[in-house]
């Protein structure tokens, strides 16, 4: 079993869409761990996306993820890194395949709905960032 860090943003919590978001996990058989409605401040979402310091949207993410609420989500599933990151389509919803949730409730690069791990090892260090290892429900069967 693999492990993933879903984050619904805060254009889609504005727009009303965590339950067609998590609706849309759910459908493709993730197991919700961990889920909650919370939000960052600029030093903490400049924290979160360090990796990305030198990249020119840098500032304009920070801001962004740091606009409103957000709802990270710790998933379970084999192969969750892949699976999910083909679930939620191109960071570009332009690019997005027609089904994906970007596709549906993406608007633009920057404000793109979802956010998805890139790998096992930053999907275990991305949970850690929200949840402590007490707050994930055993759920793997
Ligand atoms: P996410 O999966 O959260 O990881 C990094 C984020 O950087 C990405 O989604 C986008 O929201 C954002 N991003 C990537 N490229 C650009 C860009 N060209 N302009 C603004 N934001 C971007």
């Amino acid at each position: 079993m693999e492990r993933t860090l879903a984050i619904i943003k805060p254009d889609a919590v504005r727009n009303n869409n965590i339950g067609n978001i998590i609706a849309m996990i759910q459908a493709a058989g993730f197991k919700v761990l961990g889920c909650k409605l919370t939000r960052i401040s600029k030093e903490q979402a400049g924290e979160f996306y360090a990796v990305h310091k030198e990249r020119p949207f840098y500032g304009e993410l920070v801001n962004f993820m740091s606009s409103g609420p957000i709802v990270p989500i710790a998933l379970e599933k084999e192969n969750a890194i892949a699976d999910y990151r083909t679930l939620i389509g191109a960071t570009d919803p332009a690019e997005a395949a027609e089904g994906t949730i970007r596709k549906n409730y993406a608007t633009s690069k920057g404000e793109n709905a979802v956010h998805g791990s890139d790998s096992v090892e930053n999907g275990r260090n991305e949970i850690a960032f929200f949840f402590a290892e007490s707050e994930l429900i055993a759920n793997s069967k």
